[in-house]
């Protein structure tokens, strides 16, 4: 590991625009991929994978437009193993100010017996095809694919071989997102300890949620030395999606008395590009999704309006201005409170005194009963009546 590596720094590796736009039907335009591209630059992203390029001619041609208009991110495309793809790779990067090439193969037994190598044949493959993209470019990741189901001698042997042939940065997927938190932890702390030049590299987690441990995965191995997280926002990817880059990212602020590492992370613009991406991907987040989700920072029930009003910390471990949203909503509804409704009032211009209250919280009550939310155009509608009536 590096010296500020080995520090609490942990870098913020977004692969929403490949990974992420790998989901089936997730396709994005080449405007929209660079318009998402421009956003991660400007929240502190440091690395952006921007694509395939070997995939298509749209994707070389995306990649390469937003590493030609790149500012502060690392710009990376993925390759497999091969000559081909890694050249490609490098013809859409090298426009970037910091180009990164990003090459994998699967080394689990499942994933070798694919292209039928033996352990020997691959781990050839993996030095030739390492060493091909060092001599392109100064700043290559590696992957060993499926690396959570290969036999751990075998990805010490593999690992070690990526170093010496120079990359820069390892990555450990959990391709199928099969691994747990501790197994997550023991296995970047045993690659550490084992593998000769791991402490002069970075090690990365790349996350699966299939068991809807993604989040857990990656921070777990990062207590154990990874300072690197793959990510996409809204977890966007295939199946489960990939750990979401807005829980990693807020879990080490709030939590960073227990998890000491910072991040680059504009936190305040998460809600913003979490919109964006939702729109453009068609994916729609879930309302109760961590952070970004619509009732994320939302409350209804009485107890918990009443204690948010009277200090936020009651419900509410963020403050909503913390990843961009102006305030908590207090969702009106038959579980809302007495407090809350003279809050919700007050903020309309309806100043009540205690009997008048009483009598439109009754009337409230009932509407609240034939309907699951009580809009702001309700309670104006309610407020009239009351005011005819007397
Ligand atoms: O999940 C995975 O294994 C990947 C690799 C290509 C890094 O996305
Ligand atoms: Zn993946």
């Amino acid at each position: 590991m590096t010296d500020s590596a080995k520090q609490d720094q942990v870098l913020i590796f977004d692969t929403t625009l490949r990974d992420g736009e790998q989901s089936p039907g997730a396709t994005m335009t080449h405007d929209e991929k660079l318009e998402i591209a421009t956003m991660l630059d400007e929240m502190g992203v440091d690395i952006i994978e921007a694509g395939f390029p070997i995939a298509s001619e749209g994707d070389f041609a995306a990649v390469s437009d937003i590493a030609k208009n790149s500012v502060n991110s690392v710009i990376c495309g993925l390759s497999r193993a091969a000559f081909g793809d890694i050249d490609r790779c490098w013809e859409a990067v090298k426009h970037a100010a910091q180009p990164r090439i990003h090459t994998f193969i699967g080394t689990s037994p499942l994933h070798r017996a694919i292209p039928n190598l033996t352990q020997d044949e691959m781990a050839d493959k993996i030095h030739e095809t390492v060493s091909h993209a060092r001599n392109l470019c100064d700043n290559v990741q590696w992957s060993p694919m499926d690396a959570t189901r290969t036999e751990h001698d075998y990805l010490c042997r593999v690992v070690e071989i990526a170093i010496k042939a120079g990359a820069t940065t390892i990555n450990i997927p959990d391709t199928v997102g099969y691994t747990a938190p501790r197994e997550s932890a023991d296995l970047i702390r045993m690659l550490i300890e084992k593998v000769p030049g791991a402490d002069e590299i970075i090690f990365s987690t790349h996350c699966h949620n299939d068991l809807g441990m993604a989040t857990a995965n990656s921070l777990a191995a990062v207590e154990a030395g990874a300072r690197q997280i793959e990510c996409t926002i809204n977890g966007l990817g295939e199946r489960a999606g990939n750990t979401a880059l807005e829980e990693v990212v807020m879990a080490l602020k709030v939590r960073n008395d227990i998890m000491p590492f910072k991040t680059g992370i504009d936190t305040t613009k998460i809600m913003n590009i979490s919109r964006r991406v939702a729109s453009v991907s068609g994916f729609p987040v879930q309302y109760n999704k961590a952070i970004v989700g619509k009732n994320a920072f939302a409350h209804e029930s009485g107890i918990h309006q009443d204690g948010m009003l009277k200090n936020a910390e009651t419900f509410e471990i963020m403050r909503p201005e913390d990843v961009g949203l102006s305030e908590t909503n207090l969702v009106m509804g038959k579980h809302s409170g007495r407090a809350a409704l003279r809050a919700k009032l007050r903020d309309l211009g309806y100043e009540l005194a205690d009997n008048q209250l009483k009598d439109v919280f009754v009337r409230f009550k009932a509407l609240a009963d034939r309907k699951k939310e009580v809009f702001d155009d309700d309670l104006i509608a309610l407020m009239t009546d009351s005011t005819s009536d007397v």
